[in-house]
């Protein structure tokens, strides 16, 4: 065996651990976006935000849901410090000086984005628990009408009435959506669920949620901003 193929092999073997664990990461992040959509799409229903900060209060509350937030941010962690090392195994392989290099034709360009959408991904999500999660979890917030229940719809208020903050929550959707367009599938493939009975529904469903989520996700800065 040459030291080259050795070389190859090893890069192998732990890049299909690094992939198994992107992908379960990955889905892990896959259900907290779609309990987060769902509770944050309360505000369509109702415009005072009660109903919103009653479920927000559940969440940040409840103890399982507040043990789970742990997980939340190791899994978090997880998936970008092994998304950056997979991003660089990537580079360091792609054969980019070969002629019979034809990336448009073998792939997607956002499969081969994933570093650079996930990177804008982790700009936005700074800014965004900046926003939300600090003030919420950590300065304070003002008490609702409710005794007891913080306004955080009062917050969402506040931060989106700035076109530009709108204007960046709606752009990082993109980001998003791109970047779970080629994660949803991926994710199976890497956790070795694929099946090709299964594999036309998994696509399915991956097009529907990466589409659907950011499009709702979209929505609520721009309704928000409307209602001012
Ligand atoms: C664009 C519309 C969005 C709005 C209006 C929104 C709103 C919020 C709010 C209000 C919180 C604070 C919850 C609390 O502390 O009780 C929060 C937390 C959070 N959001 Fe979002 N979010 C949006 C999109 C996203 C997206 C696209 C992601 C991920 C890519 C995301 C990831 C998170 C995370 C990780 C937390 C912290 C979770 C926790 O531990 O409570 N959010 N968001």
């Amino acid at each position: 065996m040459t030291g080259s193929t050795k070389n190859t092999n090893y890069l192998l073997g732990s890049s299909i651990g690094r992939k198994f664990l992107m992908g379960l990461t990955g889905l892990f992040l896959v259900t907290f976006l779609l309990v987060h959509c769902f509770i944050n799409a309360m505000v369509f229903f109702d415009g005072t935000g009660a109903l919103f900060n009653e479920y927000a209060h559940f969440m940040g509350t409840n103890i399982i849901i507040r043990i789970m937030e742990i997980g939340l941010f190791a899994g978090l962690l997880a998936h970008i410090i092994d998304g950056l090392w997979l991003w660089k195994l990537n580079k360091d392989a792609r054969p980019e000086n070969y002629a019979y290099s034809q990336p448009n034709a073998n792939s997607k360009w956002y499969s081969r984005s994933m570093g650079l959408l996930g990177t804008l991904l982790l700009i936005f999500l700074i800014l965004h628990l900046v926003h939300f999660w600090v003030p919420s979890r950590i300065t304070g917030l003002a008490e609702s009408a409710v005794p007891g229940v913080h306004d955080l719809y009062a917050e969402m208020f506040t931060v989106f009435a700035n076109p530009i903050i709108v204007a960046i929550y709606v752009l990082a959707q993109f980001s998003l959506g791109f970047h779970l367009l080629h994660g949803f599938q991926s994710a199976f493939q890497s956790l070795g669920l694929n099946h090709t009975k299964y594999n036309a529904l998994i696509k399915t469903v991956g097009i529907g949620y990466s589409i659907l989520i950011p499009f709702i996700f979209a929505l609520m800065p721009i309704v928000i901003y409307l209602r001012h």
